[in-house]
């Protein structure tokens, strides 16, 4: 698939479809991100709202309420709060990752400091939590406040899992699932409780979400080594510099010689990299194909979300909700 044809942007396909529904949830972000008594936090919060952003979560809870005949008023509601906990990760895991580029612009941490997006960060969160208490539906509240929790549980977890050799794909999962995928399921499976969707539709949103949530983070990792970095507004190869291990590695590690694996200790788990051993790491992952085999496990994952929402009853949305787990994986080609 060409990614410069418009079916091939499904994502803006679906922006279209929900234009008035997405401005809608546009200006409550920008009402609610401000603040009367801090002006940190409207520089901070216009730094990184204003670069954009695809708006890929909000985008899903949308469709999730329309695509189950919700006409009410409070999905707009749920998808600026899964916008702001997105934003809130965001601003939180830069300062982790000590990252100087996101939405290709500098960091918040880079052009204030690391206590500014920490404490701009936590009153997203808060802000999140004011905007779906609006909906006075406890179940929704259940659904996204255990995705905070999730987050956060798969942020920590990365910390001392990213560095340790010992690793394997299970655990890459584990973290995978709670630091990105759960907030992409929370996303489309409060988009049905909403709108009082039957359970086995709202399962298979929740399934969709995260299978969908998952391809994207291996997409985006693969990237990492792979993408251009005028694309993914991120540098290429800080997840090395980091010492994140994640799936192209994982896979080298367990594949390597044992001067392969003093390379991996020194590099990942001591943090000790010298100039030529991201090549060396990247021509690791050529000898043994890592690369190509995660692409292939992240196709794998768009075609889970793709059968998770192949009951629901046809839709056009529901076909675009399809197109986009296509889409995620695209970029890979
Ligand atoms: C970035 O997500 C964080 C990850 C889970 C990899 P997006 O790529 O959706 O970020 P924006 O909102 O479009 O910048
Ligand atoms: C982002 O994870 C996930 C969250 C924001 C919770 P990464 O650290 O892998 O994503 P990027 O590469 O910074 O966007
Ligand atoms: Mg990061
Ligand atoms: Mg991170």
């Amino acid at each position: 698939m060409s990614l410069d044809t418009a079916a091939s942007k499904p994502h803006e396909a679906l922006a279209g479809l929900l234009a008035d529904d997405m401005d809608a949830v546009n200006e409550l972000i920008e009402t609610r991100m401000a603040s009367e008594h801090a002006p940190r936090i409207p520089e901070v919060t216009a730094h990184l709202v204003g670069a954009g952003g695809k708006r890929l979560r909000p985008m899903l809870t949308l469709a999730a309420a329309r695509l189950c005949g919700y006409d009410g008023p409070y999905h707009v509601h749920l998808a600026a709060t899964v916008e702001f906990i997105h934003t809130a990760t965001l601003l939180h895991d830069d300062v982790v990752d000590e990252s100087d580029k996101r939405r290709g612009r500098p960091t918040a941490n880079l052009l204030w400091d690391n206590k500014s997006s920490v404490l701009v960060g936590d009153y997203l969160f808060s802000r999140s939590f004011q905007l779906m208490t609006e909906t006075n539906n406890i179940d929704v509240l259940r659904i996204l406040s255990n995705a905070s929790a999730t987050i956060a549980e798969g942020e920590v977890l990365q910390l001392t899992a990213a560095t340790d050799l010992r690793t394997d794909e299970s655990v890459y999962l584990q973290v995978v699932r709670g630091k990105t995928a759960a907030l992409f399921s929370a996303a489309t499976e409060v988009g049905g409780v909403i709108a009082e969707a039957n359970a086995a539709d709202i399962q298979a949103l929740f399934d969709y979400g995260d299978a969908l949530g998952i391809a994207f983070q291996i997409a985006d990792d693969l990237l990492d080594y792979q993408g251009d970095s005028n694309q993914t507004g991120k540098n290429v190869g800080d997840d090395f510099r980091e010492r994140k291990l994640t799936l192209p590695v994982i896979k080298a590690v367990a594949q390597a010689t044992s001067e392969e694996r003093d390379f991996w200790v020194r590099t990942i788990e001591k943090g000790r990299q010298d100039d030529g051993d991201l090549d060396h790491a990247l021509a690791l992952m050529a000898k043994y194909g890592t690369l190509s085999a995660t692409r292939d496990d992240a196709l794998v994952w768009a075609e889970r979300a793709k059968s998770a929402i192949s009951s629901l009853p046809a839709h056009e949305i529901r076909d675009l909700l399809s197109d986009i787990a296509d889409y995620v994986v695209a970029r890979l080609n």
